[in-house]
């Protein structure tokens, strides 16, 4: 993944403030960072040291309450009774000052997933079901906004700024909350560390990404200018100011952009858009600094390069398709960009520009970005586009309610967008069940509109399991984030969630919400068409990661550059040519070698024993906790009378079970895609990955197979067209394949991961059952 630091790797430093640059070194070709300005030790050394110390003491004082409640009470474990008796105002209470105590909850979120690693242990004081407690947690209470027009316009703005997402009432609460709540205070260092790297970096070089434009350009932008004006804010230290001048001047310099006419690159609209929340950001929340030509520049660069491009997409120039049926990230990001920087400068915008704008975005925004996700909340770009999506709808919302009182129905007009939440915590194994295309780079792109939600929607499990993840610090999650609520997200909750919506089935089955060493499957269906052609084809495709390791991965996107990649999602497609894109790239039923119907309309069928995790970290399974989940896929295949697929957890979910049952007229190819080492003996399969093992069988049929393993790559018999150019290497992934003759077969693999502790004889070897007479019981 590209990093700030990987491009501007080679970049030669230079001096954004021209030869007079007080803080620029000549030789270093590097400038200070802003000096403390208070008295004593500089707090630019103790970088990272207060967010270690505080993660140490967290993870010391978390252990030993651990411990001693988990003597207490052994029962808070098992976690499908609810602990009724937890909930109410004084365990909220308790909750909050556990919390207190404890510091963060995890030890640590950079494992090698990205993932938060919880201490094992029992915490019924603070570990209670999520709730949100202002009342009785007034010290890490947000005020209220004394803003509350009693008829909210679009163009009625609030009279004090900053206007956008982070009004002066809350920067004056904000000191005392960080010193009180202890996410607030570690990301407030994060940000701070952060800002300070990116104030050594030279501004963002000009680099145009093919296909895909300067939008890493724009976003990292935007990501330094939110932490130097959140910086400036919290010191006063005019250095940050100028250095985000710097970084203005530089993304309409000479050398900026494709050409002076289209420096933000219109065409390619959502670097527009993100340059334009930037420009927004700096105009808003630095207001007080800038002199008024500074402000002047600012607003004529906005204008010229950004709002003046988005009028021309409203109206009509081709490159503004995204206004219309576009219910996905492209809308939320270039709706949202635009309205925050109207905002920004509505009042102080003289062409009208702001005002005409603001009339269209927000409507349209409604009508399509709103519905990004489908009616069971999943993001219909899948689990990476939902970051984006996410991140725009939600800057957008907050940015409406701050600057002028109402969201116009952007969070409610779709009743189900409270749903995506829940979407993105079930969608999350050992790393993202991402299916489908990756996106680009997330520079400020996060996860942090679960702030938001939870808030919003009043869910505070989305701002509990957020607040532990590696990407929440950064300036929206200070102000988005409500320290006043307590518990822990996993109390409660269900282990299994089956999202049903016809574009989108899928399922996600875990052992635990805590444990780096989860067994986690997702398996999806859905339909093959309607996802803003950044699906595969797929209907049947899973993952599997278990031991802290996955099993069964997908391949993510192909080269964006690739011709005809996203042009069309036709059964001819080109698109359906790329291996990654393909039903061969994907770790379901390949039959007659050739691509699944974009037609496909599956079914599913899905039961679980409900359970779901309590107080502690540590959860042992009950041995009748289980889920299965069943698709009638044959829609999707062109050459067979019947496909259908099921997946089941067994063995108090420490086994999984897939069963294929097809009738085809060609044969049939099972196929996985796995990083592991694979070993193929008669019916079984072993997998390793660092030192650990997966073993694979094949329970049926008993003969009349042939399990071997394949590169990942097109297969030369492989009926459907060449792309036009070759396909990326997946150098370090190996596809294992079951072939079976055209008829009819019922193909039963079993995994077993061969868990720490575990010896053949705790292996189950399940009985034979059709589909169709699954039952929560029928593998007992
Ligand atoms: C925020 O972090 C900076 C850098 O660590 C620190 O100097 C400052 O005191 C923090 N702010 C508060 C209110 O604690
Ligand atoms: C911000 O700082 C944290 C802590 O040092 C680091 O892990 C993270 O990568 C930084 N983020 C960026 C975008 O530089
Ligand atoms: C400026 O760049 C854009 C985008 O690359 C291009 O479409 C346009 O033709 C260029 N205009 C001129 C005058 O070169
Ligand atoms: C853009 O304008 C500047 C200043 O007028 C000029 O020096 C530069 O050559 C122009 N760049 C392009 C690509 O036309
Ligand atoms: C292989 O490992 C990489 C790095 O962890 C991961 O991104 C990818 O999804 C894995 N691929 C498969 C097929 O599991
Ligand atoms: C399989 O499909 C064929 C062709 O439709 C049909 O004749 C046959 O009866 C089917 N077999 C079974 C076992 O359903």
């Amino acid at each position: 993944m590209a990093s700030y630091d990987s491009i501007n790797n080679n970049n030669q430093a230079r001096s954004p403030y021209g030869s007079g640059d007080p803080y620029y070194n000549e030789s270093t070709g590097f400038i200070s960072p802003p000096k403390a300005a208070k008295r004593g030790l500089s707090p630019w050394i103790k970088f990272g040291v207060p967010v270690l110390v505080l993660v140490i003491i967290g993870a010391v004082v978390g252990g030993v309450l651990g411990s001693r409640s988990s003597n207490k009470s052994d029962s808070s474990s098992s976690g499908s009774s609810s602990p009724a008796t937890k909930t109410g105002e004084a365990a909220a209470s308790a909750a909050a000052s556990a919390k207190a105590q404890i510091g963060l909850f995890p030890t640590a979120t950079d494992s090698q997933y990205m993932r938060p690693i919880y201490p094992s242990t029992t915490n019924t004081a603070a570990f209670t079901e999520p709730t949100i407690t202002p009342s009785n947690n007034a010290a890490l209470a947000w005020p209220e906004d004394p803003f509350k027009p009693s008829n909210p316009s679009v163009t009625n703005v609030r009279e004090d700024r900053p206007r956008l997402l982070a009004p002066a009432y809350k920067w004056e609460a904000l000191p005392n909350l960080i010193r009180n709540d202890p996410y607030l205070s570690s990301w407030n260092d994060t940000i701070f560390g952060n800002a300070t790297t990116y104030f050594n970096a030279p501004p963002v070089r000009y680099f145009m990404d093919g296909d895909s434009g300067i939008l890493d350009n724009a976003r990292e932008i935007k990501m330094r200018i939110k932490a130097f004006a959140y910086a400036h804010r919290m010191t006063k230290d005019t250095r940050w100011v100028d250095r985000t001048w710097a970084e203005l001047q530089n993304a309409v310099s000479s050398d900026f952009g494709p050409n002076n006419s289209t420096k933000w690159n219109p065409s390619h609209f959502l670097d527009a858009a993100e340059l334009s929340a930037a420009f927004g950001i700096a105009y808003d929340w630095l207001h007080d600094m800038w002199t008024d030509d500074q402000r002047s520049q600012i607003r004529d660069n906005l204008i010229t390069y950004g709002l003046s491009q988005g009028a021309a997409a409203y109206d009509g120039a081709d490159f503004g398709w995204w206004r219309t049926n576009i219910q996905g990230n492209w809308n939320c990001v270039c709706n949202g960009g635009l309205t925050l920087a109207s905002l920004a400068i509505l009042g102080d915008d003289t062409t009208g520009t702001a005002t005409k704008l603001l009339g269209q975005t927000v409507n349209n925004a409604k009508q399509n970005c709103a519905f990004g996700p489908s009616e069971d909340g999943s993001w219909s770009e899948g689990a990476n586009y939902w970051y984006f999506g996410t991140t725009g709808h939600a800057e957008m919302a907050s940015a409406l309610i701050t600057a002028t009182g109402s969201h116009y129905g952007l969070l409610d007009t779709n009743p189900n967008f409270h749903l995506t939440g829940l979407y993105h915590m079930y969608v999350t194994g050992n790393t993202l069940f991402d299916y489908g295309d990756h996106g680009p780079n997330k520079f400020s792109t996060t996860a942090n509109s679960m702030f938001l939600y939870a808030d919003q929607y009043k869910q505070p499990e989305y701002a509990l399991f957020q607040r532990d993840q590696h990407d929440a610090p950064e300036p929206w999650s200070m102000f988005w984030y409500d320290p006043s609520i307590s518990g822990a997200f996993w109390n409660g909750l269900a282990l299994d969630h089956s999202f049903d919506s016809a574009s989108d089935q899928w399922v996600s089955m875990r052992s635990s919400w805590t444990d780096q060493n989860l067994l986690f499957v997702g398996m999806k269906a859905g339909t093959n068409q309607g996802h803003q052609t950044h699906n595969d084809l797929d209907v049947g495709d899973f993952v599997l990661d278990a031991m802290g390791t996955r099993w069964a991965g997908d391949l993510g996107s192909a080269d964006y550059n690739s011709p005809q990649y996203f042009n069309s999602d036709a059964q001819d497609a080109t698109r359906w040519r790329y291996y990654r894109k393909a039903t061969e790239g994907q770790n379901t039923l390949l039959i007659g070698g050739v691509n699944q119907l974009v037609t496909a309309r599956p079914t599913v069928k899905y039961q679980s024993s409900g359970t779901e995790q309590g107080s502690s970290t540590v959860f042992d399974v009950p041995s009748d906790s289980t889920a299965f989940w069943v698709t009638d896929m044959s829609s999707a295949y062109d050459q067979a009378t019947s496909v259908k697929r099921g997946v089941r957890l067994l063995n108090a979910r420490k086994q999984v079970l897939i069963q294929d049952e097809v009738n085809a007229s060609a044969g049939i190819q099972w196929r996985m895609h796995t990083n592991a080492t694979v070993a193929t003996e008669g019916s079984t399969a072993t997998l390793t990955i660092d030192g650990k093992t997966t073993k694979i069988t094949i329970l049926s049929p008993s003969s009349g197979f042939t399990l071997g393993t394949a590169p990942a790559a097109r297969s030369s018999n492989d009926a459907n067209a060449s792309p036009p150019v070759s396909d990326q290497p997946n150098p370090t992934v190996t596809v294992l394949t079951i072939d079976l003759p055209a008829g009819n077969h019922n193909l039963q693999v079993l995994f077993n991961p061969q868990w720490p502790g575990m010896s053949d004889g705790d292996f189950k070897t399940p009985p034979s059952v059709p589909l169709d007479s699954w039952s929560l019981s029928s593998h007992n």
